[in-house]
């Protein structure tokens, strides 16, 4: 893997000369900020070496690193899903690989179900803590002492200082943005409402497939981190009606436009403080 990983950041960079310290994931139906990135080099993710995708057929995605007003910046957009059968491994792999090429600070988006009842569809909701149901972590097996110790400390997974910048650009934004817990599950169904109950009262604010894996690799190498959950739709149960991923996608163009301002905002912020 490691020798992977070194394979990976020489082909990408033979292709861009940038060095970018800040990076965004960004999740379904938010991959629209990639195009704001000025003098962008898109990498398909095909194209580089060990990257989950690149062997199976139809998952796209590609690696896009270009500026953002002076500041260079890497944008994952698509990423891979325990769900969809990849690894634990091969899930966090593109962190690795951003941490490997400098990445020191990473903003993982997501869609995600409103189970906190104030929450409503469209809202923006800063990670402050997580809940990992998945029933992996991506860090069983030898530790890579190289990159963190074998048991990593969890206690402010999402930088509380960023969350704080975070809040800052929102408000001087006018975008409105709550705090909240992420639950992550297995997926791929979605959850029932009893599920959703139990959810809530082990204090999930919303729920959702992904983040937490790359969240906790991200941890180990000491990256710091920021997590924006999209409310692309209630959790079962709330609304009488059924959950689908049109409404997710749907939402996620909604908010689209949004999240880029406040992105385009945020970054150089967060840089600034690292
Ligand atoms: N549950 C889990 N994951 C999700 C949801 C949901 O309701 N919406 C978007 N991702």
């Amino acid at each position: 893997m490691m020798a992977a990983i070194r394979e990976a950041v020489r082909h990408i960079q033979t292709r861009v000369q940038r060095r970018p310290a800040v990076a965004v994931v960004l999740g379904s139906g938010l991959g629209a900020f990639a195009d704001e990135l000025a003098e962008r080099v898109d990498i398909p993710y095909a194209e580089i070496p060990g990257w989950p995708g690149s062997t199976a057929v139809g998952h796209a995605g590609k690696l896009a690193i270009g500026r953002l007003g002076g500041l260079d910046v890497a944008v994952m957009a698509g990423r891979a899903h325990l769900y969809e059968g990849y690894s634990p491994a091969q899930v966090t792999y593109g962190v690795r690989v951003l941490q490997a090429l400098g990445v020191r600070s990473i903003v993982f988006t997501n869609a995600a179900g409103g189970i906190n009842r104030a929450l409503g569809r469209g809202g923006l909701v800063l990670i402050s803590d997580h809940l990992n149901l998945q029933g992996s972590n991506p860090l069983v097996g030898p530790n890579a002492d190289e990159l963190g110790p074998r048991f990593p400390d969890m206690s402010e997974a999402y930088a509380p200082a960023y969350r704080e910048t975070a809040k800052q650009v929102a408000a001087e934004l006018g975008i409105a943005v709550t705090e909240g817990v992420y639950a992550a599950v297995l997926g791929p169904s979605y959850e029932t409402p009893a599920e959703i109950r139990y959810l809530r009262t082990i204090g999930a604010d919303v729920v959702g497939m992904s983040t937490v894996p790359e969240v906790i690799v991200a941890n180990h190498m000491s990256m710091k981190v920021l997590g924006i959950s999209c409310v692309t739709n209630m959790a079962a149960g709330i609304l009488p009606q059924k959950i689908n991923h049109e409404e997710v996608l749907e939402t996620g163009a909604m908010v689209r436009d949004t999240l880029v301002r406040y992105l385009k905002s945020l970054l150089p912020r967060l840089e600034a403080q690292s």
